[in-house]
């Protein structure tokens, strides 16, 4: 009794410290996202003695820095705030590595395919804001160039021998997953290549997009259902297993929303029908299984309770995909906001946790805060609240104008006929590296490199024993 007293306590003080947010008012929105966006850099080590820019602290993954800055971009963009510009642009740089493609000596013997792409949406996310150029000794850096660094590098990784073409998950041949073909790692390939498409007007970057996309169908990661209204996507399947036929059935947002937002990007670009069907059936197959009552939540960690750090930010990028999706498709704008807008004001109830009372929870159909913190949480709620001022602000800018049929279009070198954007493409950015970060079949890494990786790996096997060891006991 004392205790369920105590509960509803401290239920009823949480509940009168949420986070206020009025969904139609840019200033309120905007306060609740600067506000979120202070308890994200209580996670951040850039700005720390003796820390790493462009890192998070432990536990939380370099790949998890690469998607938490794409949503700070965001928060600059929105609420035209620049406190954290500069913090942004050094973390973005810090972490390019020696060959400028997102392969940092520091990550690159764990490095997959997929934490690779999450920065490439990062400078991408920077390209398409308008995001301040790179100057004075970085100026040759162009943030459009690096998001092509990171498509020529993953693209050139592109594994038709197996399963018929994908990438693979890892990216060297001693790591754990080398023999997985993940929907992340090519949804993530999917999605940068039909954004470089529409910023530079270069069709060569949508057939890639159009291959990826073909593959992720044919080999059934992508699965049409009977009725033909909606996708059921999957996490994956070895390569050894009957042509990656046997799939992990686990499902992510993440996927979804990576496919979902690439479909809009190709859609937006072709002005082709076959594209916005493609965004409905992904629309559909997300609202059948990540809505709670227009509230999105992750469904498989969710339902059961048991999420990772992982799982407990793929919310954010799902948030964004479905922001950039309401705006390059505006069929399916007013179904989207409404989503955006009552998960949001879910996400500022659970905000309302923590000792300075705005720590964002997990779970936004709660009514409250769940008792869950960390940086996935806050950049989770970050980016839903953010995205329901899409109607306030600019859609993604690009590079060219005009239609991929009109070449005359794409041609064009007089910024009077660009989309709004001011960073140089860069076709072949990422090419002159060497051998290490294009082809996994060919490298030379460093020994220290390999025994650290074997550890990692050993480490990460060790607790999923000790786990499951805990769990049958
Ligand atoms: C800008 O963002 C910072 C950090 O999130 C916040 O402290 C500040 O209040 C914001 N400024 C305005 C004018 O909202
Ligand atoms: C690489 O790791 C070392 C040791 O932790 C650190 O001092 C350095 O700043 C890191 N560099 C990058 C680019 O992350
Ligand atoms: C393997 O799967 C791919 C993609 O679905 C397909 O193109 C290829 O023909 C298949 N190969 C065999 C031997 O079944
Ligand atoms: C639209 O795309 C489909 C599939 O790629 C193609 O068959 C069709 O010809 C395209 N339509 C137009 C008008 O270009
Ligand atoms: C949906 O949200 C309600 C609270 O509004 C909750 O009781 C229910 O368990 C949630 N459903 C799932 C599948 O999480
Ligand atoms: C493409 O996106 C812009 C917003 O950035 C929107 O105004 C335009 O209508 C979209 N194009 C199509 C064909 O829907
Ligand atoms: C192609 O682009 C040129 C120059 O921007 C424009 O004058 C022309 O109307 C466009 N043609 C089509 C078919 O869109
Ligand atoms: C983008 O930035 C450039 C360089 O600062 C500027 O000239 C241009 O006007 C900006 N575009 C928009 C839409 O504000
Ligand atoms: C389009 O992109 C491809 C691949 O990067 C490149 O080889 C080609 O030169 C580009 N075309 C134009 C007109 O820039």
């Amino acid at each position: 009794m004392m205790i369920l007293k105590s509960i509803s306590f401290l239920l009823s003080l949480s509940l009168a410290n949420a986070l206020s947010l009025d969904v139609g008012d840019k200033d309120s929105v905007c306060d609740a996202a600067t506000l979120i966006v202070d308890g994200m850099m209580d996670y951040y080590e850039g700005n720390r003695y003796g820390g790493t820019v462009g890192m998070f602290q432990a536990p939380y993954y370099w790949w998890e820095a690469g998607e938490a800055m794409g949503g700070l971009i965001d928060t600059w963009f929105f609420c035209k705030n620049d406190t954290y510009e500069s913090l942004i642009s050094q973390a973005l740089l810090a972490q390019i590595g020696s060959d400028k493609d997102y392969m940092p000596s520091n990550q690159t013997a764990t490095e997959g395919n997929d934490d690779q792409a999450f920065w490439g949406l990062a400078v991408l996310q920077a390209a398409e804001r308008n995001f301040t150029n790179p100057s004075g000794d970085d100026s040759d850096i162009s943030w459009i160039g690096l998001a092509q660094a990171v498509y020529n590098t993953m693209w050139s990784r592109w594994d038709s021998a197996n399963c018929g073409g994908g990438l693979r998950w890892q990216i060297f041949t001693w790591n754990a997953g080398y023999d997985y073909k993940n929907t992340i790692s090519n949804a993530g390939l999917f999605n940068i290549a039909a954004r470089i498409a529409r910023y530079t007007s270069n069709n060569t970057y949508a057939e890639t997009a159009e291959t990826v996309y073909d593959w992720l169908r044919d080999v059934g990661y992508v699965s049409l259902s009977d009725d033909g209204t909606y996708y059921t996507v999957y996490d994956g399947a070895k390569i050894g297993t009957n042509n990656c036929s046997t799939f992990s059935e686990t499902q992510y947002s993440y996927n979804y929303a990576l496919l979902l937002g690439g479909a809009a990007y190709m859609y937006n670009y072709t002005e082709n029908e076959t594209w916005s069907t493609e965004v409905g059936r992904l629309y559909e197959g997300i609202s059948r299984t990540f809505l709670n009552n227009s509230i999105m939540f992750e469904y498989m960690c969710e339902k059961s309770t048991s999420c990772n750090n992982d799982q407990r930010s793929f919310k954010s990028v799902f948030s964004r995909m479905m922001g950039l999706t309401a705006k390059l498709v505006p069929d399916y704008h007013d179904k989207i906001l409404d989503i955006l807008d009552t998960s949001a004001n879910g996400a500022a109830q659970s905000c309302s946790g923590g000792s300075d009372g705005h720590t964002c929870g997990r779970n936004w159909a709660y009514g409250g805060w769940d008792g869950w913190y960390g940086l996935g949480e806050q950049m989770s709620a970050l980016e839903v609240i953010q995205n329901t001022l899409i109607d306030s602000a600019d859609g993604p800018y690009y590079y060219y104008t005009g239609h991929p049929m009109n070449s005359s279009d794409s041609s064009s070198d007089d910024s009077s006929s660009r989309g709004g954007a001011s960073s140089s493409i860069d076709n072949n950015a990422g090419l002159s590296g060497d051998s290490e970060s294009l082809n996994a079949n060919s490298i030379t890494v460093k020994r220290k490199d390999r025994v650290g990786a074997g550890i990692v790996t050993a480490i990460v096997l060790a607790v999923l024993i000790g786990l499951s060891v805990w769990m049958l006991l």
